[in-house]
């Protein structure tokens, strides 16, 4: 089936529109607005949601992101320079928000370099547009690299790949020496399945032939039956349903490979989640891996998260990645 391109319009107009209405006055994405848990900003989530809007001319949303950060990393100077660790995610006033959540996770500080340099070549901006962040970033990244962190699912601790994949494209925006290291440590086979596997050929910290398996494996083992992507097999969060963001990595993935048409089936798919509300999940219930697991999770923290920031953000890219072809 072809997407309609007022359905597309529709869809862009709501995700930005979603977007724009909960970013909060200090530059920073709540994750999602509705979820008492998600009521932080998180640097990955943040530098997809930041990327997506500087792609479709939302250039002061994102820009608002991008500085948010940027004074945040700067006010930790002297804590980053002595070898500490930063948290993913903050309180919407840059504050390190209470309590533990697997906090130390590598890939969003990549992902936000990588992002802003993605922003000011869009944009023709000057170089040295957030220096001094961008400097102490690199500085952080090149310390901790090797050392286990959270993965993208905040569960799971060891040095994995798709968090190697964001700090090498993060690295490698900006040149710096250690990229390349970083890269050829990537290990594919060696990981778990899992849909955030993807960006490593996205970022193009693993060869495109060398993540035909990968790619190939997702779609046998973690696509639902109308054409979501799961995050991995044996995912119970709310009973491990299909997330936008994974479907929208497959998408933009496809896209990157010449597989228009499947792209497309992708986007649609997105769409048809957005229902009359323009609204984005976290993940959709239809076909639950796990569905044994949703009560519980309903019970301890109420409907799953809706909308997600993120899930709007990979709309955005995919259909702008579409729009390219
Ligand atoms: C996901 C993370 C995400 C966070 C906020 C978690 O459930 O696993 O990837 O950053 O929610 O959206």
């Amino acid at each position: 089936m072809d997407i309609l391109s007022e359905q597309i319009d529709w869809a862009i107009e709501k995700s930005a529109a979603v977007i724009s209405r909960y970013q909060h006055k200090s530059g920073a994405y709540p994750a999602s607005p509705n979820f008492d848990m998600y009521n932080y900003s998180w640097i990955r989530d943040g530098a997809f949601i930041a990327d997506a809007m500087s792609r479709i001319g939302k250039y002061e949303s994102a820009d608002n992101f991008f500085e948010w950060c940027s004074n945040l990393i700067v006010a930790r100077r002297d804590a980053i320079l002595a070898g500490e660790k930063l948290n993913a995610r903050y309180t919407f006033d840059g504050q390190d928000p209470p309590g533990e959540w697997g906090s130390f996770q590598l890939d969003g500080y990549g992902l936000l370099l990588w992002a802003i340099k993605q922003h000011i070549k869009r944009y023709d901006l000057n170089d040295n547009l957030y220096a001094e962040a961008t400097g102490l970033i690199q500085h952080y990244l090149n310390v901790h690299w090797q050392e286990p962190c959270f993965d993208w699912w905040e569960e799971r601790e060891g040095v994995h790949a798709a968090t190697l994949a964001c700090i090498y494209a993060g690295l490698a925006a900006y040149d710096h020496p250690s990229a390349n290291t970083v890269k050829a440590a990537i290990d594919l086979p060696k990981e778990r399945l899992d849909a955030s596997l993807i960006i490593c050929g996205l970022l193009d910290a693993v060869d495109l032939s060398a993540m035909e398996k990968t790619i190939k494996d997702i779609e046998t083992n973690l696509t639902g039956p109308d054409g979501g992507v799961y995050r991995y097999a044996e995912d119970t969060y709310y009973g491990g349903g299909e997330w936008p963001i994974t479907t929208g990595l497959l998408g933009w993935y496809y896209l990157k490979i010449g597989r228009v048409n499947q792209a497309k089936l992708k986007l649609n798919w997105l769409i048809e989640q957005m229902k009359d509300s323009g609204w984005l999940p976290e993940q959709v219930k239809t076909n639950m891996l796990h569905p044994e697991y949703y009560d519980q999770w309903n019970a301890k923290w109420g409907h799953p998260a809706n909308p997600l920031l993120w899930s709007q953000a990979m709309l955005l890219t995919l259909a702008n990645e579409l729009s390219k072809n």
